[in-house]
């Protein structure tokens, strides 16, 4: 399980960090079949812990990412489809955190000595999709504060 250690610990994804990985997916859990930045044999569990992770450091659900199935006899989404754009995206920002952690913040070390990420991507998203400002569809977080009370 070291062996995936430094790389899962270089994805830094929603501000956890992830200490010794179990490389261990239940039977009945569907392999996941289209990994190109995530060890391929990621447990499910932490694959859908990074997952929640994206949806809260973005503020979006899995269908921000992810495909609905063409399949008729499948409601869900298609997980392993890149037929949407945004999931290519979050690979290149996957990527992108991974680098700035490893490169420019190699001087930041726990108590075990190991490398800490200090970037994630909710350092910049802050539970937006979108960071640069202008007013998103999920607005909640962006709103201006209310108005004080008129008559006072
Ligand atoms: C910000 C975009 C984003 C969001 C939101 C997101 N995902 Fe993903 N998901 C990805 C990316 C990117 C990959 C592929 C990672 C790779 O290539 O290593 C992926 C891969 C997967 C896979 C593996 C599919 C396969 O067979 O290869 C599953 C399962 C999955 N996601 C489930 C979810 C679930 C469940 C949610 C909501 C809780 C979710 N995702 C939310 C971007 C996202
Ligand atoms: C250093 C800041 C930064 C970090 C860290 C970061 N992002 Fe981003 N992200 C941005 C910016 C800025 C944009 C908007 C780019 C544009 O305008 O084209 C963006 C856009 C995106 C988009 C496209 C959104 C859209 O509206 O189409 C996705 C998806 C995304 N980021 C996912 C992620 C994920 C997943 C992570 C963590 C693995 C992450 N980002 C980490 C800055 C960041």
């Amino acid at each position: 399980m070291y062996r995936h250690k430094k790389f899962l610990i270089g994805l830094s994804l929603a501000g956890f960090v992830f200490f010794g990985i179990a490389a261990t997916t239940p039977p009945d859990e569907p392999k996941p079949k289209n990994l190109k930045i995530l060890p391929k044999d990621i447990s499910h569990e932490d694959l859908i812990k990074v997952m929640h992770g994206f949806n809260d450091a973005l503020g979006v659900h899995c269908n921000f990412c992810h495909a609905k199935s063409k399949d008729p006899n499948e409601k869900g989404l298609d997980f392993a489809s890149d037929e949407k754009p945004e999931k290519n995206i979050a690979r290149k920002m996957m990527k992108m955190t991974a680098k700035i952690n490893k490169k420019y913040f190699s001087f930041e070390k726990d108590d075990k000595g190991e490398r800490k990420d200090m970037i994630s991507c909710g350092i910049c998203h802050h539970g937006n999709s979108h960071p640069e400002f202008k007013a998103p569809p999920h607005e909640e977080h962006q709103g201006p504060p209310p108005p004080p009370p008129a008559n006072n």
